[in-house]
């Protein structure tokens, strides 16, 4: 019997990739570069239709037409290694789909070179992780709509469902997939490092310890701040060291590290004239803190602010830390999106803001109860520039704002350092400012390089001999 679809890469994530499908009763055809991956995977194989192959082409012929073949590969060569090891065995109408994170570019550049052979390419975002992986991600797919028809049937059935409606949507052409999932983790990026500069707060400037701040964040995520990144959270913070007893994550060094899909959020950004200043200073934050041999060398050298910290009200800053976090979430997703909406419109992707909305409800990293609100801000609106201006935002934000503030002006005025809760609030305070100071920037311009100016009292472009 034929498989049904055919999966290569069998480290952890391809390996639950094909259990999950397993599960949901495909015929999975497995193959990896290496047999031990192989063997080891047949292992967990209890009862599901999962066959093992050992050679690529035997591992093709075993696949019923029209063929699909899905790549959990790191992303980069060995993508292209493993695409022209399957080529040679394929036909017309066959199916290849690309669900690591790779480039959009590249995902762009596969798409052409198999479309010119008659071979559809679908570059496909999966979040959620290796859990999420076998119980259900979400699922990003892009490239040609007729393709993705071949496999929507798969793809659907082992993506996360929230009222039996599956995690996955048509995302859009070529390389549309993979950029979502590149935002995504942009987003997963600012959202990261909103959580640790609240937890920073509550530990530095309030002063509670770990259990207690455990406790607070398990009561959030009972809130408006339920989300998958607020729930690990507090379990993080109840895990003890077993060598010390210790919270362990006191015993965690503090340098973060990153595979480089926030980069290529901030880099596509900057490209295309987009701000995205709190997903671009999460992924600084993590620059500066692979620099810990430097910055201890300066925190010998450098004092903070000679700064007697008052006594802060513990009910009321812990709710103002919950105000600012959840405004930063605001602003931080705003920018995502925004940058969804721009390039959509620069591509002409036409991508999808309320679906893909509703699809990071659950399976992804992201996942969070306010990702409804989001997808019925565009619902209502499906061309709204900017979620602040959504009514619900708008007013969340106006309301919250204070608590933003304080947060932020406590914290560095403590000396802490809070790059994105700080750039949320700049990013609130800039978009809301109708009358700026780039006028300073214009004179200052066209004094020394003639680049002239326009006026707000008249049409066309001007200069002056200052
Ligand atoms: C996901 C995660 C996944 C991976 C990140 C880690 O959506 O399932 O985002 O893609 O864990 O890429 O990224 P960094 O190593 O850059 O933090």
């Amino acid at each position: 019997m034929l498989n049904t679809i055919g999966v290569i890469g069998l480290g952890v994530m391809g390996s639950n990739i094909a259990l999950n499908m397993a599960n949901k009763g495909e015929q999975v055809a497995v193959y990896n570069y290496t047999r031990d991956l192989t063997d080891k995977l047949l292992q967990k194989v209890e009862g599901q239709s999962l066959t093992p192959y050992y050679e690529i082409e035997e591992f093709v012929q075993a696949l019923e037409k029209p063929r699909k073949i899905f790549l959990m590969v790191t992303a980069g060569n060995a993508i292209d290694s493993v695409i022209q090891s399957v080529v040679p065995f394929l036909e017309k109408g066959d199916v290849i789909m690309d669900g690591g994170n790779s480039h959009y570019k590249d995902t762009e550049r596969r798409y052409d070179e198999l479309k010119a052979l008659g071979i559809g390419y679908l570059g496909i975002g999966i979040s959620g992780g290796e859990v999420g992986a076998l119980t259900g991600p979400s699922i990003m797919p892009g490239g040609d709509q007729e393709v993705y028809n071949k496999v929507a049937p798969i793809l659907t059935k082992i993506a996360a469902q929230v009222n039996d409606t599956p995690c996955c949507t048509y995302i859009g052409p070529k390389g549309a997939g993979h950029f979502v999932k590149m935002v995504h983790n942009g987003i997963e990026y600012a959202d990261m490092q909103l959580i640790a500069e609240a937890y920073t707060f509550l530990r530095k400037n309030i002063g509670l310890s770990v259990e207690e701040i455990a406790t607070i964040f398990e009561t959030w995520n009972q809130g408006e701040l339920k989300s998958y990144l607020i729930e690990i959270t507090a379990e993080i913070l109840r895990k003890k060291d077993e060598i010390t007893g210790l919270p362990l994550i006191d015993m965690i060094l503090d340098k973060a590290g990153q595979k480089g899909t926030g980069k290529w959020t901030s880099l596509q950004s900057i490209d295309n004239g987009i701000p995205t200043s709190i997903i671009t200073e999460a992924l600084f934050a993590r620059y500066i803190s692979s620099l810990k041999e430097e910055r201890i060398q300066a925190e010998a050298i450098l004092s903070g602010p000679n700064y007697k910290q008052q006594n802060l009200d513990r009910d009321v800053w812990i709710e103002y830390v919950r105000q600012a976090l959840y405004m930063g979430k605001i602003c931080a997703y705003a920018q995502g999106f925004t940058q969804y909406k721009m390039t959509s419109e620069l591509y002409e992707w036409r991508l999808p803001l309320k679906d893909i909305a509703l699809i990071f409800r659950s399976g992804c990293i992201i996942r969070a109860d306010f990702l409804n609100v989001i997808s019925e801000a565009y619902q209502k609106q499906p061309s709204l520039n900017n979620l602040l201006i959504d009514p619900y935002f708008a007013e969340k934000s106006m309301d919250y704002q204070n608590g933003l503030r304080k947060i932020v002006c406590e914290g560095i005025q403590a000396g802490n350092a809070f790059p994105c809760l700080s750039a949320s609030l700049t990013y609130y305070d800039s978009y809301r400012t109708g009358s700026s100071n780039a006028n300073m920037l214009q004179a200052q311009r066209d004094y020394f390089g003639a680049h002239t100016y326009e006026r707000i009292d008249a049409q066309g472009v001007f200069h002056t001999n200052w």
